[in-house]
């Protein structure tokens, strides 16, 4: 190799080494700049995902579909609320009827959460007792947790406690065997110093008990225990103890089919209503207020004339399908009216939410359940049914005059028909009802 040769080669290394370099510096420029870069903008980037995530999770619309509402889920119905208060401070018992979820348990947690003053209530429901001495102690039971941790009825439940083991997992169990809690529990009463206060008692699917007891003690004991809760309420210390009987079975019409309905006369009976459409207006703004959920005046109206039947449960199912329906927003959707109509196709695919009307008919006995399907069935087919083609109905199924009439009050108390505009023409509440009967169970 000559020194020519040599120059070159060391040419050719310089310059691949400055090459080297060259390529390294300009890849730690660009990891330099990449830096730069994120530290800037990913802080920003992160920022907009986070808040768009975050504006998604807060813009839910505050349904609540099932469960009593409570809190900031309760939309206060004023006028129906006024008229439990002043039964309530009149000094009456009540009856509170209305068809399922209308709201009644609502109510009845709002007043005992807001009770007038001088008043303190007691809650219970009752729909799984089947005995009237089951009844009375868990009403015993209720009242004494309500009370034990009051100091100022220290005295009167430790009179009463005095001759009690004590208070299990079960409930309070007092010392003798054989007990009758109705006794105990005037007994009780008849210790309880009160004072000022009055005291609300308000048992819910109280008329669901008496329906237990007819079935698994029979119809004695039934009338045994509507006479001892009349008794109850007739008794001296009466004057500053009041009840409130609600339920969504009709307290009447089980009482009426076993001919007692005397041992109720002195209830004051209220019924609970629908929504009217300036409510239906208040609700659907409160749940979907912050909720970037846009109902204008048009389409609230809209969903008023297509539901008809505007109870506060239906009006919860839909906007929660909406909100479903809208989920992935973060900026304000004006709803429209193509979107309600597929809200409303959306409400009728959950069988759940309706079963409950249907369930209800499993209590009649074979003929009636049959003759009241047969009714809705024709209802949902034909829009109404009159007085005539139902009576021709009952004859099928061989049931006389008085049978027929007491199945067909059942479907009018349990929110089913109404014959409002014609009284000999029976047609469904509730258009969605109608729907879901005539694809779920008439075919
Ligand atoms: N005041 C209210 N505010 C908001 N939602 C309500 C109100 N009342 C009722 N609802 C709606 O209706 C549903 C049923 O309410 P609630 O349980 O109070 O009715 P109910 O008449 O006691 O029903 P059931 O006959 O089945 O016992 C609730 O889950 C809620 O969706
Ligand atoms: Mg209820």
């Amino acid at each position: 190799m000559n020194t020519r040769d040599k120059a070159w080669i060391t040419m050719l290394f310089i310059c691949n080494y400055i090459l080297t370099k060259l390529n390294l510096l300009i890849y730690m420029t660009k990891i330099f700049l990449l830096k730069i870069l994120t530290k800037i903008f990913l802080p920003y980037i992160l920022e907009v995902y986070i808040t768009k995530r975050e504006r998604m999770i807060k813009m839910r619309a505050n349904t609540i579909v099932g469960q009593v509402a409570r809190g900031d889920k309760f939309f206060k119905r004023d006028i129906e609320i006024e008229k439990i208060l002043r039964q309530i401070e009149g000094g009456r018992n009540i009856l509170i009827s209305a068809p399922r979820r209308v709201g009644k348990t609502s109510l009845m947690s709002y007043i005992k959460e807001n009770p007038p003053k001088d008043y303190r209530i007691i809650y219970l429901n009752t729909e799984s007792v089947n005995s009237g001495n089951e009844f009375f102690k868990k009403l015993l039971n209720t009242i004494i947790r309500e009370f034990e941790s009051l100091k100022k009825y220290t005295v009167s439940i430790k009179k009463f406690l005095s001759k009690i083991d004590g208070i299990g997992k079960d409930g309070v169990t007092l010392s003798d065997k054989e007990l009758n809690y109705f006794f105990e529990l005037i007994d009780f009463f008849e210790k309880l110093n009160l004072e000022n206060e009055k005291l609300v008692i308000m048992i819910d699917e109280y008329a669901q008990t008496v329906q237990n007891i007819l079935k698994n003690e029979g119809k004695e004991r039934a009338v045994n225990f509507l006479q001892m809760n009349r008794e109850l309420r007739q008794k001296d210390f009466t004057k500053s103890i009041q009840y409130v009987y609600a339920g969504s079975i009709g307290l009447e019409n089980v009482v009426s089919k076993i001919e007692r309905t005397n041992d109720i006369n002195d209830l004051v009976s209220l019924k609970v209503n629908p929504l009217d459409n300036e409510e239906t207006k208040g609700l659907i703004n409160q749940i979907t207020k912050d909720s970037g959920l846009v109902f204008n005046d048009d389409v609230i109206n809209y969903i008023i004339t297509k539901m008809e039947w505007l109870i506060p449960y239906y009006i919860q199912i839909l906007v929660d399908e909406i909100d479903q329906m809208k989920s992935k927003r973060d900026v304000a959707v004006v709803i429209e009216k193509e979107e309600i109509e597929m809200a409303f196709e959306k409400m009728l695919e959950h069988r759940t939410y309706y079963s409950y009307w249907h369930e209800r008919l499993r209590s009649l006995n074979k003929d009636e359940y049959n003759f009241a399907k047969e009714i809705l069935n024709f209802v949902s087919e034909n829009d109404k049914i009159s007085s005539s083609e139902i009576f021709n109905v009952s004859q099928k199924y061989s049931m006389d005059n008085v049978d027929y009439k007491e199945v067909l009050n059942e479907l009018k108390h349990d929110g089913y028909l109404n014959n409002e505009e014609n009284i000999k023409e029976y047609k469904f509440n509730s258009p969605i009802l109608k729907v879901w009967w005539y694809r779920n169970v008439a075919n």
